[in-house]
């Protein structure tokens, strides 16, 4: 008979069991389920609802159960419909009446909001872990990497001469928003919920504060109908993890174009390439597509989560039990995408003399051309169109800026000297650059150390 069978005169369809049942997936919340009925016990014993020599019976055998579960010897049931039941049937199966008091003052309502509030803050903890290795790589590679010039684009044609270390800590800039906006979810995540009952409280003297410290929750719901209703912190959490994949997907777009023949920046190494089982001479970046084409899971988890809430009476409506596999996907695909990518990032080969020669070609260094009219007291605008110019000749010609005789700089304007050729030169372009957040060696390197310090002082 089901836990809640008295009211029935009838078995449950076996069809509709197997809809009805989320055992399948949330089988994954055993550990929460079974810490989040011990804190339960322990305060409904405290506070004498039950006899605390029951509590502590209850107690002792769900950590019983927590140890059978993680040596593979239980075997959950689809009938007994959710992971809730699961443990609280395991827990009556083995000291029964004892078993039967646990769930006084609770609902399924208030508790999966409990297991799914607990379950999600271990993920954030995780990922943001994993966002630190990230972090870590993206700032030694930049350290080392902190002369390398290479073009920067925009519209994908070549616009001004940056560095590598640059462009590198430009992710790691989303990356520390990323943490940042993670670490902040989590604090919405951690409001304990237990003592909203189904929707209305309870009228026993339940201790919430003493749970809530039990549990290490930084604060206790304030409505119980907000209480088992909320999945904000689901959907910010998905919302969280939808950029985070817009920036890995963004740097693996990069990756990809610059492993590419036509550009070759980079090699990935052989151990994050794939071949072709046609063309012998491919090397895939599968991993960095992979990555990206993940991304469309995540935004669509986001999308499916908000369409679930959007129409939903307050409070529990059992078309909640959908937020799980959803939240769970973007979780899971999140903490598989960035692993990998931070392997494949530290070890693939970066070919700074390609770089080097892709930030000389077109005109990177026409803007600074301009300047330097500019500082000579000519007006930005004449000087652009001087540069036009001198940029037309050269295309017409096949040649760079830094190619041309004096004579000729001469002849579109009498202003150019002899200084031109060091005033355009890639190093000066680069290193002229020198303002906060630039991409000269002592700005870039004060954004890494600026990096490596967030990484020391991250806490949640
Ligand atoms: N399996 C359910 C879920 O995931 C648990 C809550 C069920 N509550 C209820 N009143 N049916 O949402």
């Amino acid at each position: 008979m089901k836990l809640w069978g008295g009211r029935f005169q009838k078995e449950t369809d076996k069809q509709v069991d197997d809809f009805n049942s989320s055992i399948r997936f949330d089988a994954r919340m055993y550990r929460e389920d079974i810490t989040g009925s011990m804190a339960h016990a322990k305060m409904l014993g405290k506070q004498n609802i039950i006899d605390p020599q029951e509590a502590e019976l209850i107690v002792k055998t769900l950590g019983e159960i927590l140890e059978d579960i993680e040596a593979g010897k239980v075997e959950f049931l689809v009938d007994a419909e959710d992971i809730h039941m699961n443990v609280e049937k395991l827990l009556t199966d083995r000291i029964g009446l004892s078993g039967k008091r646990l769930h006084t003052g609770r609902s399924r309502n208030d508790q999966v909001a409990l297991d799914i509030r607990m379950y999600l803050m271990a993920q954030e903890k995780e990922i943001t872990s994993c966002l630190s290795a990230l972090l870590e790589v993206l700032t030694s590679l930049a350290r080392k990497h902190i002369h390398v010039i290479m073009p920067g684009y925009t519209h994908l044609q070549k616009a001004q001469p940056i560095t590598f270390a640059h462009h590198l800590m430009a992710y790691a800039q989303m990356f520390m928003r990323d943490m940042d906006r993670i670490a902040d979810c989590y604090h919405r995540t951690s409001v304990m919920p237990l003592g909203s009952g189904a929707l209305a409280g309870t009228t026993y003297p339940l201790d919430r504060e003493y749970v809530k410290e039990l549990l290490g929750f930084e604060k206790i719901t304030d409505n119980s109908l907000d209480g088992v209703s909320d999945r904000d912190f689901a959907l910010e959490l998905a919302a969280d993890l939808s950029i985070l994949m817009v920036h890995l997907s963004r740097f693996s777009e990069e990756l990809i174009l610059w492993s590419s023949h036509e550009f070759s920046f980079v090699e990935m190494d052989d151990a994050y390439s794939t071949g072709s089982s046609i063309m012998p001479q491919k090397k895939n970046p599968d991993v960095a597509e992979l990555i990206r084409g993940k991304s469309g899971r995540v935004f669509g988890d986001l999308m499916g989560l908000l369409t679930v809430m959007k129409g939903l009476p307050l409070a529990y409506n059992k078309d909640m039990q959908e937020d799980k596999e959803q939240i769970f996907d973007a979780v899971d695909t999140v903490l598989l995408c960035l692993p990998v990518f931070t392997n494949m990032l530290s070890t693939m080969k970066i070919r700074e003399d390609v770089m080097y020669r892709g930030a000389g070609g077109g005109f990177t260094n026409a803007t600074d051309a301009a300047d330097y009219l500019v500082k000579k007291g000519l007006p930005f605008r004449e000087a652009h169109e001087i540069l036009g110019k001198l940029v037309f000749y050269s295309i017409e010609k096949g040649c760079a800026l830094s190619d041309l005789s004096l004579e000729e700089y001469k002849q579109v304007s009498p202003v150019f000297e002899e200084d031109i050729y060091s005033a355009i030169s890639l190093e000066t372009c680069v290193n002229e650059r020198s303002l906060p957040g630039g991409p000269c060696e002592k700005a870039v390197l004060k954004t890494i150390e600026k990096c490596e310090e967030f990484i020391k002082n991250f806490s949640i």
